[in-house]
């Protein structure tokens, strides 16, 4: 099968940076852009982080266009702690020779999708705010991709910021709103695969993963790139969360964009609190079917996503493991 021209939308904080790694290295993909998007750290240092990255994994001809600075009709709130202040942990990559596109993150979505109709994989591993702005951008852009994805929500399963919120959707969950009203009805190979953290949990990064990753040219920049952000965000596991590994949120949900057998996905309809105080950002999904019941419960019948709740996770930290390592001995 030919490579899916890709886009990555991303905060580039760690396990951003991990996901584009997993899509360079990756023969399923072409990637054929990045946009950046305010979430674990402001828009401009998600920016200057995915042009480093790229750079570091020699793919410094990727086109890195920049989008919103603020969520939809709230404050932005970082995560430091989390990937760092810089939002690639104690890894200090040199600043990329590649400059930012010089269109907007919404101008490379809608632009690509129309040039080639279809095709473009479009895979958002932060807030969902450049995709709804693109969304209002071209209303046909579900019909215009050739697929999306993204990582976020908690179908079956309590939250990572709140109880009941995952992150990517408590920081703008009116842009998570929107899209999944207008990805309401599409075909079902068109809905959005929602990786959140009912599979991303067990994607699972320990210390031997990471030392089998940049064991190739631990002193290149690549490898120490990877493992100045990876062990920091091991850390924060550690201390915080009081786990061993970190969670591979992001390059998961490029694994399963790409190749969905590794997934056990379940068509229905999510909808997201954006009014609740304890529940702001949920992303409420009727795993049951009660949408179809004779009573009247208030939810529209069409589904709008495919959410993963059943994952290979060892097939897919094996792929991982030895596609980012091939990358880094590529690099040496
Ligand atoms: O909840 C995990 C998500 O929030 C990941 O995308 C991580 O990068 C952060 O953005
Ligand atoms: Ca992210």
């Amino acid at each position: 099968m030919a490579p899916r021209p890709t886009i990555l939308d991303v905060d580039t904080g760690v396990d951003d940076a991990l996901a584009l790694l997993y899509a360079v290295a990756s023969p399923e993909v072409e990637l054929i852009g990045a946009t950046s998007v305010m979430g674990n750290i402001t828009v401009e240092q998600a920016t200057e982080n995915t042009l480093a990255v790229l750079e570091a994994a020699g793919r410094g001809d990727v086109e890195v266009a920049q989008g919103a600075a603020r969520p939809l009709g709230r404050d932005h709130v970082p995560f430091p702690v989390v990937h760092g202040e810089r939002g690639l942990g104690r890894a200090a990559p040199p600043p990329a020779a590649a400059k930012p596109s010089t269109r907007s993150a919404v101008d490379l979505i809608v632009g690509s999708a129309r040039e080639r109709p279809g095709e473009v994989l479009l895979i958002a591993t932060g807030p969902l705010t450049n995709v709804a702005l693109a969304l209002r951008e071209e209303p046909h852009l579900p019909d215009l991709l050739g697929g999306f994805a993204l990582m976020g929500g908690a179908f079956a399963r309590g939250g990572n910021v709140t109880p009941a919120a995952e992150a990517n959707i408590w920081i703008d969950p009116l842009a998570a709103e929107e899209v999944f009203t207008v990805f309401s009805g599409a075909d079902d190979a068109r809905l959005p695969i929602c990786v959140g953290l009912d599979v991303t949990e067990r994607a699972v990064m320990r210390r031997p993963d990471l030392d089998a990753v940049c064991g190739p040219a631990p002193d290149s920049p690549l490898g120490r790139l990877i493992e100045g952000a990876t062990s920091f965000y091991m850390d924060f596991y550690a201390a915080v969360v009081g786990e061993d590994g970190c969670r591979l949120h992001d390059p998961l949900a490029v694994a399963i964009a790409i190749d969905e057998s590794l997934a056990g996905l379940v068509t229905t309809r999510v909808e997201v609190e954006t009014d609740g105080r304890w529940t702001m950002g949920e992303t409420v999904a009727d795993l049951a079917g009660v949408r179809g019941s004779p009573w009247p419960v208030g939810w529209e019948p069409e589904a709008n996503a495919r959410v993963a709740l059943e994952v290979a996770a060892e097939e897919f930290m094996e792929r991982f493991v030895e596609r980012v390592r091939s990358l880094v001995e590529a690099r040496a």
